[in-house]
């Protein structure tokens, strides 16, 4: 029977549950278990549980570390408990469950927490024989994200890069995840300096009504009609003339300004393919026909303040309003913001909707979200919405980042600086010496687009982050030459044994020993992959899985040190023994670092 859900629209999106073969989030198992136990100890106090990966195997491999703010807890309701007592108590409490071998207390008040080796092992099993799924327990949601986001004839700079990088991640995670994810390109398509762009293209093409001009240069067009329109005082004039006769939707100056987006729109595609990007584009020229009836609605209810000629929006304890109407009568920037967001939430029933623009607009978006709510368009009980900032990208002196030629860096100067780059790296190490030319050039774009994406995602987003060919380009430490190298020699171990994947799943069908205790620590590790992803979504921060990946390489090669996978004969060379468990091992290490790889928008090679 369905839920009592009257509306057709909860019932729509109370179908899609979560996948019951997905993989189990351990952390998640835990904190539930947990949880548990708290509310049979100490049935007065709400929503409490604080259960974190051990920092040392010395305490077990999670540890319960929430008895000291419990116990404070305690007090407030009147109880009178040490930490030890506490913890005591939640560990009684804790109901029998197939994942925990012990449970020791420790310490003030710690609770170390160590896995049953029989449920590691049957994890590990599945791991091997399903391969990687995304996470069990996870509830869908209809996600808009909002990325990238580049403005028509300008160029798309390094923070429009930012944007990208970061965004597709965060839909690739939330892709995986099952969530449904629409990826929207809010461009900057409409606006004022459509009006110079306009009039420079009645003088440069006069004929743009009926021939498609061919403007070519944006960037120099964009600079040409700028110096014109500050010096030109009739120019100016026409300029103002040509927004109005855009804004009222006049078919010839429609027909300019396509063919003006369609220049960028152009230029844009090609830096989505190299990064392998895709985006729906829906900028603020979307939204025209809205804006009109956004005012409006605002209008209604009364919340617009006139100010010297304009319309503005103030929204509880932010000092700057919005300017939803110009003097002029026009929209702006705030007044797509406002249109937009009550159509994602409104129209589109997003339950979740994400802005990724740097964090010089976060008041911008404060501002966006309060004034929704203020309008009555938004509940932030029930629809998340997040501006997902990140800092400013700098040159290697920590200035602003430049080019050579001192201008803002073009971003397909950057790809090819990357790519060049990557090439001499290889070649450097004589890789064109072993791989064939195709196999080359595959390597020098994932080289060299992996290392761009890699050490943005790798830093904490929320920080400016200094952009270095030389640093990204090491190949040791948490680089993406790193990672890419390592995963490629974890999967050359398999082609040396001559062994499919096939043969390994069959020989560890009836399960896997993991006698050693470096295989242990690898498959305890490699089985933290979902509560690792299910965690980003917490504040959409990646870095977390850079680290998890570059974890998983360094345990890797901790037991590939000392564990044989494959023996070969001395003095001929020829294989002798073929561990298949290990092989296993070396199988499910490959492919939890590729789906981190994919989450990250990285492509690895098989060989490099
Ligand atoms: N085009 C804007 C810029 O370059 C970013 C737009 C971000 N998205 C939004 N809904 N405001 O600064």
């Amino acid at each position: 029977a369905l839920e009592d859900n009257s509306s057709p629209q909860n019932v729509k999106k109370s179908v899609a549950k979560s996948d019951p073969n997905g993989m189990v989030n351990i952390l998640g198992k835990l904190e539930e278990l947990f949880g548990l136990a708290i509310k049979q100890a100490f049935p007065e106090v709400k929503d409490f549980q604080v259960v974190v990966v051990s920092t040392t195997p010395n305490f077990g491999d999670y540890q319960f570390n929430g008895a000291m703010s419990l116990s404070k807890v305690l007090k407030t309701l009147g109880k009178s408990l040490n930490p030890r007592d506490v913890a005591t108590a939640v560990q009684k409490s804790v109901p029998a469950n197939e994942v925990i071998e012990t449970l020791d207390l420790a310490g003030p008040g710690f609770i170390n927490i160590k896995l049953k080796a029989s449920f590691v092992q049957e994890q590990l099993s599945l791991l091997v024989m399903r391969g990687v799924r995304p996470p069990c327990g996870v509830e869908k949601k209809r996600v808009m994200v909002d990325f990238s986001s580049p403005n028509i004839a300008k160029e798309m700079h390094v923070g429009h890069l930012r944007s990208t990088i970061i965004g597709d991640s965060i839909c690739r995670l939330l892709e995986f995840l099952g969530h449904e994810v629409l990826r929207i390109n809010h461009v900057g398509d409409w606006g004022t300096q459509f009006g110079m762009l306009l009039a420079h293209l009645e003088d440069r093409f006069p004929n743009f009504a009926e021939e498609t001009p061919p403007i070519g240069d944006l960037q120099s067009f964009y600079k040409e009609s700028k110096i014109r329109f500050d010096s030109d005082a009739d120019f100016k004039k026409r300029a103002y003339a040509c927004v109005v006769k855009l804004q009222s939707h006049d078919p010839v100056y429609i027909k300019g300004w396509q063919a003006i987006c369609d220049v960028s729109r152009r230029e844009f595609q090609k830096i989505y393919d190299r990064l392998d990007i895709k985006i729906k584009e829906r900028g603020e020229s979307f939204y025209q026909d809205l804006m009109k009836k956004t005012v409006q609605l605002l209008e209604e209810a009364g919340v617009l303040i006139e100010d010297e000629g304009r319309k503005v929006m103030f929204a509880p304890n932010i000092a700057v309003p919005l300017t939803v109407v110009k003097s002029d009568g026009g929209y702006t920037y705030d007044t797509s913001d406002m249109a937009a967001i009550r159509q994602r939430v409104h129209d589109e029933s997003a339950d979740w909707v994400i802005y990724v623009v740097d964090m010089g607009q976060s008041g911008h978006f404060e501002t966006i979200f309060a004034c929704a709510e203020v309008a009555g368009w938004l509940d932030r009980k029930k629809t998340r919405v997040e501006h997902v900032g990140f800092g400013v990208v700098l040159g290697e002196d920590r200035k602003k980042f430049k080019s050579r030629s001192s201008e803002t860096v073009r971003l397909v100067d950057l790809l090819d600086e990357g790519l060049r780059r990557a090439k001499e790296k290889l070649i450097e190490k004589e890789r064109d010496k072993v791989l064939t030319p195709e196999e080359l050039e595959s390597a020098q774009q994932a080289v060299a687009y992996g290392c761009i994406k890699y050490s943005d995602l790798a830093h904490n987003r929320i920080a400016d982050y200094v952009f270095s060919f030389d640093k990204m380009l090491e190949d040791k430490g948490n680089t993406a030459v790193y990672l890419l190298y390592a995963y490629t020699r974890i999967r050359s171990i398999a082609r040396t044994a001559n062994v499919t994947d096939e043969q390994i799943k069959k020989a560890v069908a009836d399960g896997i020993p993991l006698s050693h205790d470096k295989e242990m620590k690898l498959a305890k590790l490699l089985l933290r992959f979902p509560e690792t992803i299910v965690r980003l979504t917490f504040d959409l921060c990646l870095h977390p899985l850079c680290e998890f990946l570059y974890e998983v390489s360094t345990a890797f090669t901790e037991f590939y040190d000392v564990c044989y996978c494959v023996e070969k004969d001395r003095t001929t060379g020829q294989i002798v023994k073929i561990n298949m468990d290990r092989m296993a091992l070396c199988e499910a290490t490959a492919n939890v670092m590729a789906q981190c790889f994919s989450l990250l928008g990285l492509k690895p090679v098989q060989k490099m």
